[in-house]
């Protein structure tokens, strides 16, 4: 078994491996804290009167829960006035948040999904939080909100790290600065990340798969295909037996992806096609690539690889097929036939 905190783990990144900054170390550690914040937040549940609606609508139309809200200033406070900096992008955010005059500029961009799985608050299952970092671009404008957003631009492919926690049973902090994948365990009583597991690696097959059936008449031919093929199980091509789940957490979903193998799917369809897909392009599907492919998967859109993804939004959506190497494979594979 792994041993250690994410304090030494970062440490042994920066100053044994040279793999990060202490900059990007000091906004990794502040990242965990504000998910700890978070996950104490959602422990307390009613009795904190941190559930239900926010009774406002975030830039994408959605409903905000209060624990969307929330979350998103716990982030944001924690992150701030540290110097590491240069802005914040979230999904709860139309615009990106730059730093106040008053406190130093770092040279970090940060972007998340402070509460992802926001259906799912209120009946107690598990939620997370999902967060990306970018470096900002030498001369970037960060005058104003509206000529920030070009800063953050860049292709998944640019993370120097990215992570989620999941509020589950336990608190986990799934993390990867390019060196491997490592999870970390939210030690209650001390108040810190325990190092659990490292060199997470996803299983290249599997029999599982998570998708949300209920869109299954608005699907493009070739997840048709896959999924009816998978349904047929040892009658059909593929010759196994597939179980499905669908915790409707994009953290969850990939976090049991992380720990047995599986292969999630959010294709794009019929009735969102003129979004571009459900998942957004730069603080969901970017971090989760970045993660899956760190750990031997593999995440495209059906089409092209997430990670290569030139954006040209903040809050584009896009397609998501992540997991088990060689289904990710078959599918996209599909899509090219
Ligand atoms: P969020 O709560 O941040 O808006 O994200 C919800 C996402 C993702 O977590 C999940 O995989 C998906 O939406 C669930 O969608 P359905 O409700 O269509 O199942
Ligand atoms: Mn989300
Ligand atoms: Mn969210």
């Amino acid at each position: 078994m792994a041993q250690g905190t994410l304090a030494r783990y970062l440490t042994e990144e920066q100053r044994d491996k040279g793999v990060i900054t202490a900059d990007l170390k000091f906004l990794i550690e502040i990242v965990s804290r504000a998910c700890q914040a978070i996950s104490i937040a959602i422990g307390k549940g009613s009795l904190g009167g941190v559930l239900g609606e926010a009774g406002s609508d975030n830039v994408q139309g959605e409903a905000q829960k209060k624990l969307d809200v929330l979350s998103n200033e716990i982030l944001l406070d924690a992150n701030e006035w540290g110097g590491h900096l240069a802005a914040m992008a979230s999904e709860e955010m139309d615009l990106p948040h730059t730093i106040p005059h008053r406190y130093p500029q770092g040279e970090y961009l940060l972007l998340f999904d402070p509460l992802d799985g926001s259906s799912n608050i209120d009946v107690n299952v598990s939620i997370g939080t999902i967060f990306s970092v970018l470096k900002c671009p030498e001369g970037a404008d960060l005058s104003s909100p509206e000529a920030a957003e070009a800063a953050f631009l860049q292709p998944g492919t640019a993370q120097v790290a990215a992570g989620y926690a999941v509020y589950g049973p336990t608190t986990l902090l799934v993390l990867t600065v390019g060196d491997g994948v490592v999870v970390f365990t939210l030690d209650r009583e001390h108040g810190h990340f325990v190092l659990t597991q490292d060199n997470v690696q996803i299983p290249a097959d599997t029999k599982e798969f998570a998708i949300n059936l209920s869109n299954q008449r608005f699907w493009e031919a070739p997840v048709q295909r896959y999924v009816a093929e998978m349904q047929q199980g040892t009658a059909g091509p593929l010759g196994k037996d597939y179980n499905m789940r669908w915790v409707a957490s994009m953290v969850a979903d990939v976090h049991r992806i992380m720990t047995r193998g599986g292969i999630f799917m959010y294709p794009l369809d019929s009735k969102m096609k003129d979004k571009g897909g459900k998942l957004r392009l730069m603080y969901e599907a970017n971090p989760m690539a970045f993660l899956v492919e760190q750990a031997g998967g593999t995440a495209t859109t059906g089409r092209q690889r997430i990670l290569e993804i030139m954006p040209n939004q903040l809050h584009q959506r896009v397609p998501v097929i992540l997991g088990s190497k060689n289904e990710v494979d078959r599918i996209t594979g599909y899509h090219a036939a």
